[in-house]
């Protein structure tokens, strides 16, 4: 049973609930949000955002699901590159009442499969803060390997953060 599906303009409402239920959890792991942000509009922004940007060729997202169905989470490819590079970047969150399941190391799978088999991407990259163990464990389950340490990669809770750099590659060689 896939624990993702493609996003839907109709998924706002949703995670407007749950980005309400989870802002303070999701704070120190992502860039300062305004308030509109939480907004049932801003929301549905970020949706059509996110729907542009699949049309552009640019990315993916899916909404990471419960056992009965219910959203819990987001997952997003992003910054798709082809020619020589044939890259993107994966990130991913999951309420904090639903952690601890397996299911964001299920998301990331199911991920991988979009990336390499649905759009033939040779590598996916991912960012962690130093502290993020959990996020870690997500992309070790995953056939991540780490290749270095980025010196103030993102801007995180109000401050550029150093960041683990994690990638896996398509086991298709000649991809
Ligand atoms: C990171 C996050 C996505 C994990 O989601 P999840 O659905 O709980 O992940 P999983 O259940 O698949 O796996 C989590 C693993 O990390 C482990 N873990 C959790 N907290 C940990 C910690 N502080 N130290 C070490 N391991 C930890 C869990 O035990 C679990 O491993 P296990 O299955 O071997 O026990 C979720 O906590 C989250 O959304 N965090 C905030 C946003 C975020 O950090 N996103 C990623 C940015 S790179």
């Amino acid at each position: 049973m896939p624990v993702t599906r493609p996003i839907s303009l109709d998924d706002a409402e949703a995670l407007t609930a749950l980005l309400a239920e989870n802002r303070e959890f999701l704070a120190p792991w992502e860039s300062v949000r305004d308030d509109g942000y939480f907004s049932l509009e801003g929301q549905r922004e970020v949706l059509r955002g996110l729907v542009e940007v699949e049309h552009a060729g640019s990315g993916r997202a899916h909404v990471i699901l419960d056992d009965e169905g219910s959203v819990v989470g987001r997952i997003t490819l992003s910054g798709i590159v082809r020619g020589a590079l044939q890259s993107c970047a994966v990130g991913y969150w999951v309420g904090s009442a639903h952690n601890g399941r397996g299911l964001a190391t299920a998301a990331v799978g199911e991920m991988l499969q979009v990336a390499f088999t649905t759009l033939g991407l040779h590598r996916v990259q991912a960012e962690t803060l130093l502290h993020n163990s959990a996020s870690q464990a997500v992309l070790q389950r995953n056939g991540f390997t780490r290749f270095g340490m980025a010196p103030g990669y993102l801007k995180i809770a109000g401050r550029w953060q150093d960041h683990v750099m994690w990638q896996v590659l398509n086991p298709a060689a000649d991809v």
